[in-house]
């Protein structure tokens, strides 16, 4: 066989038929059923999140609010404005988050949340007023109300003891409380996709309305406006509320999904994948499609071909074969082939890399990052159909709210992506947003538009 076609066929199993896309996108519809139903919500794979965000801003919010962002391996503090129908960063900062405590004790990392947020109090002149605060956690958790959120577990490389089964607000306050040169009002709590989808609404573009929020970047995970009638684990059946899918359980075993609905498309590099990260079995969708793994899995395909004899004269490098060296970042380079790209590759790999070879890293890394966009896309096209279905039109126009990097920074990703989409859902128009600091602003608007009502309510008084 020659080398391309050997190439080829170990690739051959990342490249999915747009047959294949209908009949994921027709599972995933499935699993979003599964978790919005009262009896099978708790074991259902696809979590479908209630998130207490029901009303949309009407332009009549003003205030000055905090935003928390937590998601990555960053932290942001924010201060924003809301005023006249527009959301204004006054500042931000940026704290570092240490592996250290990614990986430590809850205790640790709320102390160093309440810490950061104490920094930037003191650097804004804020600490003796008592501002309300958003806090976009970009983590699955079970909502209660707006203010209370369980975390169900933890993703992205996170890993802080203590904190699964815990009300997140909790911990956030009582590390403030433990501090005392500060206080805060009340919390509201968001995901990343919420916020997005909710900065999207503010932005100012001619189109009606944003319903769903997207996230590509470190992790992947989407959410919707749903009918509550559909909401069946909820009681109310009036209304609209926004739905965290946590699409990136996806494909993970449950009672209900037992093989795992995505077990006929792993390669054995997501298994590989899988097997070695620090939540094996969970978030296999995620772990097919975002920032944090599909560097890993390039890297895992091109030791297989180098093994193979069909890459760098069959030499394995230490580099090559240490665990996280290619990143995700330097897929959105490796497009193509010139001496920048040859001279990269030797350099992060640590190889003799010829122009065949780049070639063959080139193919590798499109491959892996147009299964991403197309896998987004199936889910994404279910999403769509179902709004669609819900309002009981032929055709859908809406908008899509996005953020993260693997979107933003990938040169052909969001093209790959929105091609499958129209493809798959032929009846849904998506307009897509990208969202700038949409975590931070939309955390800031959600606690505004939750602000005022509890204020009219007079459950709040100024
Ligand atoms: C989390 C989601 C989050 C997504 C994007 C996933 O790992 O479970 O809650 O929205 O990452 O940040």
């Amino acid at each position: 066989m020659c080398l391309t076609l050997q190439v080829e066929e170990t690739l051959k199993p990342f490249m999915l038929s747009m047959k294949k896309l209908r009949e994921i996108s027709s599972r995933f519809t499935k699993e979003m059923d599964n978790g919005l139903d009262k009896k099978k919500h708790q074991k259902a794979a696809v979590k479908m999140l209630p998130t207490f965000v029901r009303a949309k801003p009407d332009g009549s919010e003003r205030g000055d609010f905090l935003a928390l962002d937590l998601g990555g391996t960053n932290f942001r503090v924010l201060h924003i404005r809301v005023e006249d129908k527009k959301i204004l960063k006054v500042d931000s900062q940026i704290c570092a988050i240490p592996q250290e405590i990614m990986q430590g004790t809850g205790h640790e990392l709320f102390d160093h949340l309440a810490k950061c947020l104490g920094e930037f109090l003191e650097s804004q002149k804020l600490k003796e007023q008592k501002l309300p605060l958003g806090f976009t956690f970009s983590f699955p958790c079970e909502q209660t109300e707006i203010d209370k959120s369980i975390l169900i577990r933890w993703t992205k490389g996170f890993s802080c003891s203590g904190v699964e089964g815990k009300d997140v607000v909790q911990l956030l306050k009582d590390a403030i409380h433990k501090r005392g040169d500060y206080d805060i009002s009340s919390v509201v709590m968001v995901n990343d996709t919420v916020a997005t989808m909710m900065s999207c609404n503010q932005q100012e573009h001619e189109d009606p309305d944003c319903e769903i929020g997207m996230i590509i970047g470190t992790g992947t995970n989407a959410c919707y406006m749903e009918d509550m009638k559909n909401v069946k684990r909820c009681e109310e059946t009036e209304g609209q509320m926004c739905i965290n899918t946590e699409w990136g359980g996806f494909g993970d075993k449950s009672p209900l999904s037992d093989p795992g609905a995505l077990d006929d498309i792993l390669t054995d590099f997501d298994k590989e994948v899988d097997e070695t990260s620090i939540n094996p079995g969970v978030h296999i969708f995620e772990k097919m499609i975002s920032g944090m793994y599909l560097g890993e899995i390039v890297r895992l395909v091109l030791v297989e071909l180098t093994n193979n004899n069909l890459l760098f004269e069959g030499k394995v490098t230490v580099r090559l074969d240490t665990k996280h060296t290619f990143e995700t970042k330097h897929m959105s380079f490796i497009e193509g082939v010139d001496q920048e790209v040859i001279d990269t590759i030797q350099d992060l790999l640590k190889v003799r890399c010829s122009e065949d070879d780049a070639r063959v890293v080139s193919l590798v890394c499109d491959t892996i990052s147009s299964r991403s966009a197309h896998l987004c896309a199936a889910a994404l096209a279910a999403i769509a159909n179902r709004i669609r279905l819900n309002k009981a039109k032929d055709n859908l126009k809406t908008a899509v709210g996005v953020d993260g990097t693997v979107y933003k920074k990938h040169p052909n990703f969001r093209h790959k992506l929105e091609d499958a989409v129209a493809f798959l859902a032929p009846e849904c128009d998506l307009k897509f947003y990208i969202s700038e600091d949409g975590s931070g602003k939309g955390a800031a608007m959600v606690t505004a538009v939750a602000w005022c009502n509890w204020t009219e309510a007079g459950l709040i008084t100024k």
